[in-house]
């Protein structure tokens, strides 16, 4: 842990996960002065086990900022993804439907690895276990943040602030009542996700429909698999026994892909809610939110991290525009340019979360809705486009 070394810069991000990190390495490009203050412990973030696939934009970014070797050396990519209903699963395959499309199967803490040891390697200066980070003066034209370090208290002056602080984080908040407007699902259910040293059940992900239900058969490499359960917010992880979870699983994903699971001790187990959030706008005064400070998907849609990657594109290329002409028309259209792509995610999650997962109000009518539309989707390429064009990920025009 370091003390700040300058007491100014033009840029303060709250948040070292993938927006903050993405952000600071799109400055430094841009040669915009910047700090990063991370109120956890560097091997706390990048251990975080969550997001797996990255849309072709956020591969394109990691190769434009120089940090795409390993991702092309170990990312499996994927043409197409199948749906599994009733033990009848059918196949959506990208690359015809979209112009060659993919995605890349590739871990969070993946990704972190390579912007922290990038970030190291250009001297950014992130400041880890940062605590009770704090924005001042965001309603004027020189806000500054304040925090505690382990020598005591600290201060960097600056021009904007960007809440690159999660869900969670001290940003959103400080945005007074009244000046913006939050929009929010919340599902009766969560996500019980389980990490074992087995080869994967399929080279592709497959989300299966049951009706005990939703499962997601997902993959690290070719030797480590992420699976997935739709549980009871109620639920433990201890009342998860390795066994238990292998069992459901099988049920669940069925058919051949049962068949081909391999057993083995998870060495990761968690229970995530599933939630859509939107806080609009994504900016007041000198602050800026991104990622999943302004916004949350349900994971179904596996967006979150390619939307924050999305976000600070957006956002760094209006601040460089701000620093090399003085316009301030980027970062004034920034919160609509975001919001009118994050919307589009958020709409595809919740629609995908509803195609997949049991809600507990269901009845006969939704279940037959539910195979009505997986079974337009397996007859329809017309729809089978429409899904794989939001899968892959909309273009992100800057
Ligand atoms: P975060 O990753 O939450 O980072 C915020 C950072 O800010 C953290 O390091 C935090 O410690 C720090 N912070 C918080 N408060 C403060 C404070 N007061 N002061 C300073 N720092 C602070 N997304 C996908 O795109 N694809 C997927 O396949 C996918 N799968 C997922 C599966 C699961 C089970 C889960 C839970 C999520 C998944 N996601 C997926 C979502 C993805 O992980 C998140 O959207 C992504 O991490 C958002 O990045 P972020 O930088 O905005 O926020
Ligand atoms: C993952 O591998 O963690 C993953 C994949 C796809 C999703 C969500 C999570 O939709």
């Amino acid at each position: 842990m370091a003390a700040a070394a300058r007491a100014r810069v033009q840029v303060a991000i709250i948040g070292a996960g993938p927006a903050g990190m993405f952000l600071a390495h799109l400055l430094h490009e841009a040669r915009i002065d910047a700090i990063v203050l991370e109120l956890r412990s560097r091997e706390h973030v990048v251990s975080r086990v969550r997001a797996g696939v990255l849309e072709q934009t956020t591969v394109a970014l990691m190769h434009r900022l120089g940090l795409g070797a390993r991702v092309a050396r170990e990312g499996l990519v994927h043409g197409g993804t199948t749906l599994a209903v009733n033990d009848a699963p059918f196949h959506v395959d990208f690359d015809e439907l979209v112009r060659g499309a993919a995605i890349t199967v590739y871990g969070q803490s993946e990704v972190m690895k390579d912007l922290n040891q990038a970030a190291d390697e250009r001297h950014l200066e992130v400041i880890y276990e940062a605590a009770d980070v704090q924005p001042h003066g965001l309603d004027t034209d020189a806000p500054w943040i304040t925090w505690v370090s382990r020598q005591g208290p600290q201060r960097v002056d600056c021009e904007f602030i960007v809440g690159c602080d999660g869900f969670h984080g001290v940003s959103r908040g400080c945005i007074p009542p009244g000046e913006s407007r939050v929009f929010e699902r919340t599902y009766p259910f969560g996500w019980l996700g389980v990490l074992a040293e087995v080869p994967p059940c399929n080279h592709e992900l497959v989300y299966a429909n049951h009706e005990h239900g939703f499962a997601l058969a997902s993959m690290r490499s070719a030797t480590r698999s992420r699976y997935y359960l739709q549980c009871s917010l109620q639920d433990r992880v201890e009342d998860w026994s390795d066994e238990a979870f292998w069992d459901e699983f099988a049920v669940r994903i069925g058919g051949s892909f049962a068949r081909r699971i391999t057993r083995g001790a998870s060495f990761e187990k968690s229970i995530a809610p599933l939630r859509s959030f939107v806080s609009a706008p994504m900016r007041w005064g000198r602050l800026f939110l991104a990622g999943d400070a302004a916004h949350i998907v349900p994971p179904t849609g596996a967006k979150g991290l390619n939307l924050a990657a999305a976000d600070v594109m957006v956002l760094a290329d209006a601040l460089r525009r701000y620093y090399a002409t003085g316009s301030a028309a980027g970062i004034d259209g920034y919160s609509d340019r975001a919001l009118a792509r994050v919307w589009k995610a958020e709409r595809f999650s919740w629609w995908l979360t509803h195609l997949t997962h049991r809600f507990p109000q269901m009845d006969g009518f939704d279940r037959q809705m539910q195979l009505a539309e997986l079974e337009y989707l397996r007859s329809s390429r017309a729809a089978r486009s429409s899904f794989a064009e939001n899968y892959v990920g909309l273009p992100l025009e800057l």
